[in-house]
């Protein structure tokens, strides 16, 4: 059974973003020895745009070979023109409204995302990437079996949270953390792992 893992970008106190989703000051902490980490271990994660401005396109899936968004998020590469915006993973949208899909690559998921997403757990291959935002986050919340957090050292006091979802008490047991030195902590959690590895 492959994971679904909800690898996200927060504030200290848990925000993905202002109040709409823009999240572009957390870009100014994308240094080398960061950018070093993302490509050796996450290079998949950056949007295929991303990975040709940093000549990383030629670098294989290391963790996921599939992503799921929301609309909302996957509309922000929309407005640039870009219907393919992670070309080098199996891709999902979910939406109820978006109706065709304005890509070929892209798999729409109207109804039942959660049924979905357990149908590609049990397919073999490497692990799912939940993408977000906020409103799918809180959708797939009980299928998230690993949770990859890349903290940024900014306090926001309000915006936009990890998860739109009702409040609810669940443990998840710290699998390993990473620290940079200007200050981004990338902490992964498991809802079975009991093991703690770190490094900095
Ligand atoms: N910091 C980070 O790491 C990070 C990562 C990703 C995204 N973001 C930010 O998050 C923001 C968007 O988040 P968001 O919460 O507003 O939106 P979102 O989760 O990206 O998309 C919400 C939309 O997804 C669809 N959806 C959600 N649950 C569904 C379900 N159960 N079945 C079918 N469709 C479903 C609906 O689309 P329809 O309305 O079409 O039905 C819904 O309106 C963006 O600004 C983006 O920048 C941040």
């Amino acid at each position: 059974m492959r994971k679904l893992t909800y690898f996200v970008a927060a504030s200290i106190d848990g925000f993905i973003g202002d109040e709409s989703g823009e999240a572009a000051f957390f870009t100014r902490f994308v240094d080398q020895e960061y950018l070093d980490f993302l490509r050796e271990e996450y290079p998949e994660t950056l949007p295929t745009h991303g990975q040709r401005a940093l000549g990383l396109e030629e670098l294989p899936n290391v963790r996921f070979d599939t992503v799921i968004q929301g609309r909302a998020s996957y509309e922000l590469a929309l407005r640039e023109g870009v219907t393919s915006p992670y070309a080098q993973l199996r891709q999902l949208v979910a939406s109820r409204t978006l109706g065709e899909s304005p890509d070929p690559a892209v798999e729409i998921v109207s109804a039942d995302v959660v049924g979905r997403v357990r149908e590609l757990k049990a397919e073999d291959g490497l692990d799912i990437y939940l993408c977000g935002g906020s409103r799918l986050a809180g959708a797939l919340r009980a299928e998230i079996d690993e949770l990859v957090v890349k903290s940024y050292p900014v306090l926001l006091g309000s915006g936009m949270p990890m998860l739109t979802a009702e409040f609810r008490l669940e443990e998840f047991a710290l699998a390993g953390f990473r620290s940079f030195t200007n200050g981004v902590v990338v902490r992964t959690y498991g809802r079975e792992e009991r093991s703690i590895r770190g490094t900095s």
